[in-house]
């Protein structure tokens, strides 16, 4: 007997949405369907949603399944969260959504609600004219389990999306597995893989923290640069003489230090640069950038 919730219970006897909506042909509104699953798999859904067009919003939402307790309550489940969303906001639905909806999902009916997930995007995909009825990278790749028609990529992705760990897990997310099983040492490789590629870039990114964190602690214990009021000045001059006042004077302007006074530096602009609209500027950065990089980081520079 699987542990079900209460809420998933209580939808399975009492299912919320269920039936098929008929287009009325109303203004402004749309009727869609998307299915996925098959008859013989066991697990089936059709989920019909009414849209109001101008709003591109779900007005309602209803669905017809062949499947389980799980699929009943998952359903109905997924009707009720999306109702009332835009198609955009819908399609931020996932499995995860409706399982939560629930209250929990035995692990092995995950599966369930992946289908309502699927069957939510085949819907919107279908409305907006869109042909693939499934993620396009989910049908490109390598056929991994023929009995359920699921691809290595499609596996892929669970896997990362839902950090599954074992096989299993897999095929109670996906059923990928749950028919012949000749496919099961194929998606232990593919599990193995993933988990490898996953343990290599927090490897990477630890690493990277770790070098980041070393540079800050060298630059916060960096040793204070103390300078006599003489020395401060003096080697002020010296950077705008050498180092600052060739750039300017190429430009046709000029500066001449006026005053110090503690980390305050005062500066008189000549030349092109007296009244150009670009002075603010080249304090800012011609001027107070340089002063700080090569005397103190703590100065200020103002123009008189
Ligand atoms: S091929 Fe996957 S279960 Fe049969």
């Amino acid at each position: 007997m699987w542990d079900y919730s209460e809420k998933v219970l209580d939808l399975f006897y009492n299912p919320v949405n269920q039936g098929a909506i008929e287009d009325g042909n109303e203004p402004d509104v749309a009727v869609v369907f998307g299915e996925v699953g098959s008859i013989a798999c066991g697990d089936a859904l059709r989920l019909h949603l009414k849209v109001q067009v101008s709003k591109d919003q779900i007005l309602d939402a209803r669905f017809q399944t062949f499947g389980c307790t799980s699929a009943i309550a998952s359903s109905s489940a997924l009707t009720e969260i999306i109702k009332g969303k835009t198609l955009d906001e819908a399609l931020n639905i996932n499995n995860h959504d409706i399982a939560e909806y629930l209250g929990g999902l035995p692990e092995a009916k995950m599966h369930c609600s992946v289908m309502g997930q699927e069957a939510l995007e085949a819907a919107i995909y279908k409305y907006r004219g869109i042909e693939v009825e499934h993620h396009d990278e989910d049908d490109e790749g390598t056929l991994l389990c023929k009995c359920f028609g699921v691809t290595e990529n499609k596996v892929r992705r669970f896997i990362l999306e839902n950090d599954l760990q074992t096989v299993e897990q897999v095929t109670n997310y996906i059923k990928a597995g749950g028919g012949c099983g000749s496919c099961l040492a194929g998606i232990e490789d593919v599990l193995i893989e993933v988990q490898k590629e996953a343990a290599d870039s927090v490897r990477v990114a630890a690493s990277v923290a770790l070098k980041q964190e070393a540079a800050a602690t060298a630059v916060a214990e960096a040793p204070v640069r103390t300078l006599t009021t003489l020395q401060k000045i003096t080697l002020i001059q010296q950077v705008i003489d050498e180092e600052i006042r060739p750039v300017l004077i190429a430009d046709g302007g000029d500066v001449e230090l006026h005053d110090v006074d503690g980390d305050r530096v005062l500066v008189k602009l000549t030349g092109a640069c007296n009244g150009c609209a670009s002075s603010g500027d080249t304090v800012k950065y011609a001027i107070a950038a340089q002063l700080r990089d090569r005397v103190l980081p703590t100065l200020t520079v103002e123009a008189i």
